[in-house]
């Protein structure tokens, strides 16, 4: 295991505590699974993010290696809104089904939107910066990955992490 991985660890342990007293998680519907919705509007609010998307991974059962890119990637989607758009929502949602469970993450914004989307989601593409490694980074490190951006609607990437439940018995095939 890297030493990034341990580091991302180590971190989720204090966001672990953080969590607890900040990720108000609401039922919206029955069956529909936990909700907690982050406004993003300073720094702190990302960390706030992350913390939220550990607790319900973690809740849902995934590995901490799988909550260590959960919230990698809840971070740079974060990180985006609050640098490109100023402000915006983190919602992230459970889902649990008969075979499998999945964490959805819908990051919205109104703000200026992307030009191109094919170049933003290029390694190495950038407007601001940075590395331009968080768009296609998020996208490998999660199992779906959806981005729509318009210069009047502003940006909206969803993205979804799955677990597939193995359920012990006798008669197992
Ligand atoms: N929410 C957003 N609103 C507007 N533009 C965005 C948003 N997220 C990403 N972008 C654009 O996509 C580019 C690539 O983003 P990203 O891959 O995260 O790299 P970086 O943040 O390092 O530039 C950004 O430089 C920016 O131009
Ligand atoms: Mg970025």
């Amino acid at each position: 295991m890297s030493l990034l991985w341990l580091i991302l660890m180590v971190l989720g342990q204090t966001e672990g505590d953080l969590s607890i007293s900040i990720c108000k998680q609401t039922v919206s519907a029955p069956g529909e699974g936990k909700v907690t919705e982050v406004k993003i509007e300073n720094e702190k609010d990302i960390v706030t993010s992350r913390s939220c998307g550990r607790k319900l991974a973690a809740d849902l059962g995934f590995s901490a290696v799988e909550q260590a890119r959960i919230t990698a990637a809840i971070s740079e989607l974060a990180r985006n809104i609050y640098k490109y758009a100023g402000s915006g929502t983190i919602c992230i949602r459970s889902e649990e089904e008969e075979k499998r469970v999945g964490i959805y993450i819908i990051a919205k914004d109104n703000g200026p939107g992307i030009q191109n989307l094919q170049e933003a989601m290029l390694d190495g593409f950038t407007t601001g910066g940075g590395l331009g490694r968080g768009l296609p980074g998020v996208k490998r490190l999660m199992d779906n990955f959806d981005i729509t951006s318009s210069e009047t609607e502003g940006t909206r990437v969803e993205v979804a992490k799955y677990r597939i439940i193995h359920k012990r018995g006798l008669f197992r095939m």
